[in-house]
């Protein structure tokens, strides 16, 4: 009998790793699912809805680890709590694993097969498992509501007897899934929307959501696709242009929401402190990149900072702010990844350590870093 633990997150983190619709599932394997009470709580799922599913509540995170053969997590868990694991046990998180190295070498010291969702492949067969999609996704979309709820006016344009209010001018940075998102979602609230990206795949995107795409066209601007599909970092020359097209752009724009990021790498500034110098008062700019250092100059990460009239959000964990839709599609990721690994008649683990989504998203085993990221000197 396979058995699943779930614990508490810290403070900081309003999501979960299981839904009542993923307990339901495990169970339908044979296994067991022990989650800590309130663990769910403040994604909107109570301990008497996950039970009714079949799972088993317990009072105490040592409860729910103790002999347990796999961890869900959404965050990093801590050492000592994967320690008390079943010997061979697997963890799956957002492990983050570029991040505080000495903590991952503790954590991977503690013995469990450590996988990081982040590191999905991002090929057909894995897009049900697609952690960054599922959560940008939802980011994307708050980020323009926040952005009209931070904008003192309307966004789409309404003719009255008393007037007409004209449309405001919302500006996408960066057209990934978040991206494509905010896009979708200021389209819906009556903006008129530009955006902007370095792919030139981005471009009939932006225009089938019935926005404008501005950028450099230059030859670089064709080249800048990896085979991975994601945005290569782009010369000063580059920058340099793109800088003069969006000062000239931004000036005249209400929301700017900006999604810019490049793989193991800081985020692009993209917005000067002299162009939101050049901003009309009241205008927003929403920054998801601010976690990776932000794509304008005068975000501060975690805040909301006004700057020559202009009102600048750094969110840093925007996807679960709606916890109960993030917290679901996450455990669903989840749960798609580790169905893999069941072996559905012994009703036991049976893991393909050469399966290409194994490989790509295993950080740890048997104590040591094991993934090719994090191993090259
Ligand atoms: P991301 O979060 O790494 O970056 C967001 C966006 O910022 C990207 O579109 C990138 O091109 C853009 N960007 C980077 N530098 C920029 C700059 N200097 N100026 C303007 N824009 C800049 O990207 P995300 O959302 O993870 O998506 C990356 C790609 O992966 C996309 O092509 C997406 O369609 C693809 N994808 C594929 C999936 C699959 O096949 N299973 C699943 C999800 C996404």
């Amino acid at each position: 009998m396979v058995v699943i633990a779930v614990t508490k997150e810290p403070e900081a983190e309003p999501r979960v790793a299981v839904s009542p619709e993923t307990v339901k599932k495990f169970k339908n394997l044979g296994a067991t699912v022990k989650v800590q009470s309130g663990a769910g709580v403040r994604s909107g799922f109570s301990d008497a809805d996950l039970k009714a599913q079949g799972a088993e509540i317990v009072a105490s995170a040592a409860e729910a680890l103790n002999g347990a053969d796999i961890l869900l997590r959404v965050g990093r868990p801590e050492a000592d709590d994967v320690a008390q694991l079943k010997d061979g046990a697997i963890v799956t998180a957002i492990l983050s694993p570029h991040d505080d190295r000495d903590q991952l070498n503790a954590l991977a010291g503690a013995g469990a097969s450590l996988f990081s969702m982040e590191f999905m492949p991002r090929i057909t067969r894995a897009q049900s498992m697609d952690v960054l999609s599922s959560q940008a996704n939802l980011a994307g979309y708050k980020a323009v509501v926040d952005g009209a709820a931070l904008f003192g006016r309307a966004l789409p344009m309404m003719m009255t007897a008393a007037g007409t209010i004209p449309a405001a001018k919302v500006f996408v940075m960066g057209v990934g899934v978040a991206g494509l998102q905010a896009i979708a979602t200021a389209r819906r609230l009556g903006a008129v929307v530009t955006a902007t990206d370095v792919r030139p795949d981005t471009k009939e995107q932006v225009q089938s959501l019935g926005a404008k795409f501005i950028a450099v066209e230059d030859d670089e601007f064709r080249e800048a696709q990896t085979s991975a599909g994601y945005a290569k970092a782009m010369s000063p020359e580059y920058q340099a242009k793109q800088a003069e097209l969006v000062a000239s752009h931004i000036a005249g724009q209400d929301v700017v929401i900006t999604t810019a990021l490049i793989p193991g790498r800081p985020a692009p500034t993209l917005i000067s402190k002299a162009m939101v110098a050049s901003m009309k008062p009241g205008s927003v700019i929403v920054d998801l990149a601010a976690e990776r250092g932000g794509n304008c100059e005068a975000t501060q990460a975690g805040e909301t900072v006004t700057v020559d009239g202009v009102h600048i959000a750094g969110p840093i964990n925007l996807a679960g702010e709606l916890a109960f839709n993030a917290s679901s599609l996450y455990a669903k990721n989840v749960y798609t990844f580790l169905e893999t690994m069941f072996d559905k008649d012994a009703k036991a683990l049976a893991i393909a350590w050469d399966d290409e989504i194994v490989t790509g998203t295993l950080v740890a085993k048997d104590g040591a870093i094991v993934h090719p990221s994090l191993t090259a000197s």
